[in-house]
């Protein structure tokens, strides 16, 4: 049976795998085992071809994900405590890096390493009444799954140290405003919103929209003068695609493409 995990609940709907965090007791924070799974999830998001995009959201009615589990934080020491930290910046980076696109639906607390979690993901919707923060410095310690690093990328520097320093929580219009979430909608209308958005990307050439996230992945992480050449390259990948020729001849001949992803 594909998809049998302890912490993940999985369905797919028109190309769509919903994956929800499924440890709504513990407000589906971040266990070792959670992860361990999430690393697995993500090949087999990966292979199965009837899916063309991942949202992720959390079990329940009160949180996305809570952080990482406090519990397991506290028994770690100054030399468990890098190698912990390594393995869910993998695991994350795995998530990063799908060329699938793949939305995190907010649907309440997202503290911590779930928000870090969520800053992996391409995009962020958000419930009104999400709540979004780094809250790693009231604990005594800071953002260890990359949230040093991805927030000032996404919200400049300035929100970045605020939002990290101060460890406060910031309402879903405010993260929101700061570009932290790409869209705010009730409850009630978070998966809808997420599968308006996939509606509009699988509209267009398949192998074009994972060249173009490819191309923004390895070029955030270059020189511009390096992910010029990536893009480039890409670029010219896509004319060894039919969907190229179907798409640009489409628009010459005043038609819809038929785009295969081939
Ligand atoms: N780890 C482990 N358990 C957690 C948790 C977490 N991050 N967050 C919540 N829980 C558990 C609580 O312990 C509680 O379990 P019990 O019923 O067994 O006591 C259950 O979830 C419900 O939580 P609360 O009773 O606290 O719910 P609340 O509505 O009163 O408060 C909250 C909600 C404000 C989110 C509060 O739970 C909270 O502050 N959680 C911790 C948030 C946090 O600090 N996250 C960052 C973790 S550090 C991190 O993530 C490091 C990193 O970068 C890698």
């Amino acid at each position: 049976m594909p998809y049998e995990y302890e912490n993940f609940a999985v369905v797919v709907k028109d190309n769509v795998a919903i994956a929800t965090f499924n440890r709504p007791k513990a407000l589906n924070a971040l266990n070792p085992a959670t992860v361990a799974e999430l690393d697995l999830l993500v090949d087999e998001l990966l292979a199965d071809d009837d899916v063309w995009g991942v949202i992720f959201t959390g079990a329940g009615e009160k949180a996305f994900i809570a952080g990482a589990d406090i519990k397991e934080l506290v028994k770690l020491d100054a030399i468990k405590a890098p190698v912990y930290a390594r393995d869910l910046q993998r695991v994350f980076e795995k998530v990063e890096a799908m060329y699938k696109p793949v939305i995190a639906a907010v649907n309440g607390f997202c503290l911590g390493g779930g928000c870090e979690f969520a800053m992996a993901c391409h995009m962020r919707v958000a419930a009104e009444g999400a709540k979004f923060g780094q809250p790693e410095v009231s604990l005594g310690i800071i953002p260890g799954a990359m949230g040093t690093i991805r927030l000032p990328r996404l919200v400049g520097k300035g929100h970045a140290i605020e939002m990290i320093c101060s460890g406060r929580m910031y309402s879903a219009e405010e993260a929101h405003s700061i570009g932290l979430a790409n869209h705010v909608v009730p409850g009630d209308e978070l998966i809808n919103k997420c599968m308006e958005i996939f509606k509009g990307i699988f509209r267009n050439g398949g192998l074009a929209v994972r060249y173009a996230l490819e191309s923004i992945h390895h070029g955030l992480a270059a020189t511009p003068m390096e992910g010029g050449n990536i893009e480039a390259n890409l670029f010219g990948l896509c004319y060894a695609s039919e969907d190229s020729m179907e798409g640009l001849t489409a628009f010459i001949e005043k038609r819809k493409p038929e785009f295969k992803y081939k």
